[in-house]
């Protein structure tokens, strides 16, 4: 921001929000090279994150999508588990008001930078981090940066010797999809400062699902969403070409009766038992399965000329209500596998396949995260669930598990550039961790 308007309110644009106090003098101020054009939708996102107000414990566990908020912090657990070591630093792109603040502490990273264009999220993260450093609940250094990470070049505002392990983006990178300039300036933001061998990942929603249900949807319909309950819904405003691709098929699960069992098959030949509390959940999901139809609303996947800019609106209960793009994973994987990103595809899921394949391992967390309460045989109640509703502890909601096959989760790993030799990066003095005030918070000058 130029100085002549050091001063002055924040409003509009990515700074806009609840009718909070800010000054721009509350922030330390910091030019950022543009790196592409703000997208038309950016305000829309912005003023929607920026309005949505820090909820307490108690309104969190009235949340009507409990358990779909609980699964999602699951599988943002497990896939932080797989890709994080002790003493990773690590980048949250996009990072919001710090909800992943707690499973970064879980890790015992050594530092974080968490970056977002909503500034009074940004707000919100500083002060829930600080209530966290007082109660020991989290003991590592954090930077928290205002800055629209599709546009700005987040390098300018770091410290030199930065140099990232981890850069995680938590349902975030789809918002970069309205035009290929803002995708490019996403990966420069998430691979300047990622190390070699260092991991890119995150969750974001599946296209193909989204596609697929919208194909599903009579001819000249064009929005889709839960048919009892209504708890999200997308409406396609923009579809220019079908996405489809590999994990298109090993989308079509099939459910098997296995000696009294319930077993979940694909297309690549898992089988996996699920959790017997689940059974009859997954019985009931499962029942409607994908039944292609050829209708104009199929296209040719190789004619992917303008991947960009498909754009949709999409409303969560509660918890989204602004316009997104269609990511089309091939073309985002492709951009992310050229120089100077070298960025190379390890992990892509749905979120469905991603808790079958994971549910046994992390148990306990999804008990602890109460996605469902534990099965005890001897407890006195030992008459199993016989059918799934949003009262049943031992089963997910069939609404909100819908909901979470609209997503799925990715990891890339950045290639060396020279396979041979060893990229050495400054040795970073860590600093120790201490109480933020708005004036350690860095903003872009714009
Ligand atoms: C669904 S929220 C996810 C927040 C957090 N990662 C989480 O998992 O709780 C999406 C976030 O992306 C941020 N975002 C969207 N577009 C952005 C942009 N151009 N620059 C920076 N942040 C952006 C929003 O402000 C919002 O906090």
């Amino acid at each position: 921001m130029p100085q002549s308007q050091l001063g002055s309110r924040v409003d509009g644009g990515m700074s806009n929000g609840q009718n909070r106090d800010l000054l721009y003098t509350d922030f330390k101020q910091m030019p950022a090279t543009e790196l592409a054009p703000s997208l038309a939708d950016r305000d829309k996102v912005a003023s929607h994150y920026n309005s949505r107000k820090d909820v307490d414990v108690q309104e969190r566990s009235d949340s009507e999508i409990l358990q779909l908020r609980n699964l999602d912090n699951w599988v943002k657990s497990v896939l932080i588990s797989l890709f994080t070591c002790e003493g990773s630093l690590v980048l949250d792109f996009g990072g919001g008001k710090g909800g992943d603040l707690k499973k970064w502490s879980a890790q015992k990273i050594s530092e974080l930078v968490l970056v977002d264009g909503a500034i009074n999220s940004v707000v919100d993260c500083l002060e829930r981090y600080n209530g966290m450093l007082e109660q020991n609940i989290v003991e590592f250094p954090l930077t928290v940066i205002s800055c629209d990470i599709f546009q700005k070049r987040l390098s300018d505002l770091l410290e030199k010797d930065i140099f990232f392990d981890v850069v995680s983006s938590q349902f975030v990178i789809h918002y970069a999809f309205g035009k290929e300039e803002c995708v490019r300036a996403m990966l420069t933001n998430v691979c300047e400062r990622l190390r070699e061998d260092g991991y890119f990942i995150g969750t974001i929603p599946d296209s193909n699902v989204l596609v697929r249900k919208w194909r599903n949807a009579p001819e000249n319909k064009h929005d889709f969403g839960n048919d009892n309950r209504l708890i999200a819904t997308a409406t396609i405003t923009t579809i220019v070409h079908v996405i489809t691709s590999r994990t298109a098929d090993n989308h079509q699960f099939s459910i098997k009766k296995i000696k009294n069992k319930i077993c979940f098959k694909n297309k690549i030949n898992f089988i996996v038992e699920i959790m017997p509390s689940l059974i009859t959940y997954y019985a009931n999901v499962y029942a409607c399965q994908y039944q292609p139809k050829s209708t104009p609303k199929t296209y040719n996947n190789s004619d992917v000329s303008n991947p960009f800019g498909i754009r949709y609106y999409f409303r969560l209960h509660e918890a989204v209500d602004c316009p997104e793009y269609l990511v089309h994973f091939p073309t985002l994987v492709r951009i992310a596998s050229e120089e100077p990103f070298n960025l190379e595809l390890e992990l892509e899921m749905n979120f469905h396949e991603f808790f079958v394949r994971y549910h046994d391992k992390f148990r306990d967390l999804l008990y602890r995260l109460k996605v469902v309460e534990q099965y005890e045989p001897n407890s006195g109640n030992d008459r199993m669930p016989s059918s799934a509703s949003s009262k049943d502890k031992y089963n997910i909601d069939a609404n909100q598990w819908e909901v979470a096959y609209l997503y799925k989760v990715f990891a890339f790993r950045k290639r060396k550039s020279s396979p041979n030799e060893t990229k050495i990066y400054p040795t970073r003095k860590t600093p120790l961790p201490k109480k933020l005030d708005k004036k350690d918070m860095i903003v872009t000058e714009d």
